[in-house]
């Protein structure tokens, strides 16, 4: 089990120590990385020693923190073939435990908080990081306080409220909801899980780029599609690249980045297409991917930086193109996906119409959820569908009972 080293700032490069708990830098506010001796673990953790090990993000242990973790079965999802485009694989993480990869992040974030003895966890968020922080608290026995704008997918109200959270339904974006905890955490004595304001939930999202690296036989595909909100999952991949290259599983090759993001709400694909290093924040940001609807990323100028080092591309998708595409993966390859996760669908044809990708080039499209979270949204848009072939036929009565569809 990993020996955390030291914490790293990623904008000063200061070290902090990792046996209490941390923030952000207390300098610069930086976004903290959790290092390890990597020279000394090269030496007995192999590829090989993975061979047989738990079918979890855990099987990472050894570059991932604490020692007993709080584990609800999250990761090693499936790595899909496609079965439309070849040499596209869909990353499905829908399947994992509270039906998206947010599970990750929290199950590394809880198992810390575990560790350090902390007794009351707070966070804003968009939704299926609520629904993860809730699963997870419940499980180690922690308190999570949790605020949510109040038109978040039913799915993760009902959830959270089921796995004993206190929700606060604000009426407003993340940002306003990220506000309300930072104003009350002092006085609450709650310790914030926000998005990169604590350094280990991107340890637990980290675990996407290990696993699409084994899954893919040792060899990163050319790229990677990821629907990005905070941006926390490119982070972690990115970080995971460097972390294996040092333990000598992978050579010096990356993948292509990319950033997907709603048009409604899109403020790293205007920041990249401006050539900025950090973005603004996005005003009336509004769109049916609920994940999307992050108005301003606190690690903007990682993810800007990580775009412009792989030779990445940031690309929106409008709601239409997005809710359209949950229908087509569905009908074609069988994934009932989250908004957010359609979303990589579209930019890869937009990819590939502009040349970006060609057909040969290996892509891997991160489904980062379940559509099971968002029925309302999809069942409204099929409802209103224009779409030839995505409009389901119209429902019937047959003995008072409404349907089927
Ligand atoms: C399904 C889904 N996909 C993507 C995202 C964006 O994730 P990140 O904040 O890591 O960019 C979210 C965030 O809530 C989400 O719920
Ligand atoms: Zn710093």
């Amino acid at each position: 089990m990993a020996h955390i080293s030291y914490l790293d700032c990623t904008k000063c490069g200061d070290h902090l120590d990792a046996k209490t708990p941390q923030t952000v830098c207390p300098k610069d506010g930086g976004v903290l990385y959790a290092r390890y001796d990597l020279d000394k673990l090269r030496n007995n953790y192999k590829k090989e020693s993975l061979a047989g090990r738990t079918p979890t993000m855990w099987r990472y242990a050894e570059v991932l923190p604490g020692s007993k973790p709080v584990s609800l079965g999250e990761g090693f999802t499936p790595i899909l073939p496609s079965r439309i485009f070849p040499n596209v694989y869909i990353k499905d993480e829908g399947l994992n435990p509270t039906a998206s990869f947010k599970a990750r992040g929290m199950s590394a974030a809880v198992t810390m908080a575990k560790a350090y003895g902390l007794k009351k966890l707070a966070a804003p968020s968009a939704g299926n990081a609520a629904s993860a922080l809730a699963a997870y608290a419940a499980a180690a026995g922690i308190e999570a306080h949790i605020f949510m704008p109040k038109d978040v997918p039913l799915a993760n109200r009902v959830e959270c409220q089921s796995y004993g959270a206190h929700v606060t339904l604000v009426n407003g974006l993340i940002s306003d909801c990220a506000r309300m905890v930072a104003e009350r955490k002092e006085e609450e004595g709650w310790f914030d899980v926000s998005t990169l304001k604590e350094p280990f939930r991107v340890e637990g999202k980290k675990t996407m780029g290990y696993e699409v690296a084994e899954q893919l036989g040792w060899k990163l595909p050319q790229g990677i599609i990821y629907p990005t909100g905070g941006g926390v999952g490119l982070l972690g991949m990115w970080k995971a690249f460097e972390e294996m290259e040092k333990l000598g599983w992978i050579g010096s090759e990356r993948p292509k980045m990319v950033c997907v993001q709603s048009a409604g709400c899109a403020p790293i694909v205007k920041a990249w297409d401006e050539g900025k290093a950090i973005s603004e924040f996005w005003s009336n940001a509004a769109t049916s991917a609920a994940g999307l609807r992050v108005p301003k990323a606190y690690g903007d100028y990682l993810i800007l930086d990580i775009l412009k080092k792989s030779g990445g591309v940031a690309v929106a998708a409008t709601d239409a193109e997005i809710m359209d595409a949950v229908g087509e993966w569905a009908r074609t390859e069988g994934i009932f996906a989250a908004p957010e996760g359609a979303a990589a669908l579209v930019a890869y044809r937009k990819l590939r119409a502009s040349g970006f990708f060609s057909p040969d080039d290996r892509v891997v499209l991160f489904n980062t959820g379940s559509g099971l979270k968002y029925l309302e949204v999809i069942e409204a848009h099929n409802h209103g569908a224009k779409t030839p072939g995505s409009k389901p036929p119209a429902s019937r009565q047959i003995g008072g009972i409404i349907g089927p569809y």
